[in-house]
């Protein structure tokens, strides 16, 4: 069994992707997309990016591990009614499917961070990327204040310990070991730029009701509560997650809006 497939095949991405429709779209207007430029979402998940980088005019290619994120982000591009984005089932460390050189932008958001072997999805990246190429890459930040990577932190926490050898995806947050995974595919540091910025998730309906989302869709938080259930602790957890949901909320009683900072990093090729 993959575990990495099955933990995001668990549980259904898509739930949690629709609050983060307008961090996605303005990220893709940060990227500089341009009509018929070859792009590469790797993690697409359901196609938070991918959609927008295809209404830019880029013609896009998304891969995810989880197949029912794929059939899903194929459902919103037909619905969108675009041609020009594709979805197809793969892992970020091993792109065997993908030609060497065969994109001019290859972007992942908080999605290859995910995969084992960091050194391996840098290198896949850097090969499957053309010359003067970039790939720019968002990445949750480990021990960060905010959102996501507090829910990790806490998740991670009622979990057992991973197995030897498992790398944590927040290390993709550290600009050192990001430096480091690029070196080992012959990207010099200073083709490699980072800088803070903010993801904003936007959920209809108070906080606790988020947590639910997160509970029941989001396979880190489903796997921490089964193992909090197992322990008896899943009243504990369930009061971390609800007073950490409460106090980063910025949209008011009945709806949830929190800001949450990430690592936004830009490779030069
Ligand atoms: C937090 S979601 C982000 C999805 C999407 N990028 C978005 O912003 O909505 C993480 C995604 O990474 C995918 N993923 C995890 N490990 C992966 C791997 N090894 N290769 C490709 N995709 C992976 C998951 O299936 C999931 O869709």
């Amino acid at each position: 069994m993959n575990a990495n497939k099955a933990l995001w095949e668990k549980g259904d991405f898509t739930r949690l992707a629709a609050t983060i429709r307008d961090s996605g779209e303005e990220l893709v207007d940060t990227l500089g997309i341009r009509e018929g430029m070859d792009v590469l979402d790797l993690g697409c998940g359901d196609g938070t990016t991918a959609l927008p980088e295809a209404e830019r005019g880029a013609n896009v290619l998304g891969v995810d591990i989880a197949s029912n994120l794929v059939a899903a982000g194929r459902a919103r591009a037909a619905a969108a009614g675009l041609d020009n984005v594709r979805f197809q089932e793969g892992d970020a460390s091993d792109l065997r499917d993908l030609a060497d050189e065969s994109f001019d932008l290859v972007v992942s958001i908080f999605g290859a961070m995910f995969a084992p072997r960091p050194v391996d999805v840098a290198r896949e990246m850097v090969r499957v990327t053309r010359p003067a190429g970039r790939i720019v890459m968002g990445n949750w930040i480990p021990g960060d204040p905010t959102l996501v990577a507090q829910i990790l932190k806490i998740s991670a926490s009622y979990t057992p310990p991973p197995p030897e050898g498992f790398v944590s995806p927040v290390t993709w947050g550290i600009r050192q070991e990001v430096e480091k995974r690029f070196a080992a595919a012959s990207v010099d540091p200073f083709a490699i730029d980072c800088q803070r910025a903010t993801y904003t998730f936007r959920y209809p309906g108070p906080p606790e009701d988020f947590v639910a989302l997160f509970r029941n869709y989001y396979g880190p938080t489903m796997n921490a509560f089964e193992a909090a259930t197992a322990n008896g602790q899943e009243d504990e957890l369930l009061a971390e997650l609800n007073q950490l949901f409460i106090e980063q909320n910025k949209g008011g009683a009945a709806r949830t809006e929190i800001p949450a900072t990430y690592l936004k990093v830009t490779v030069q090729l």
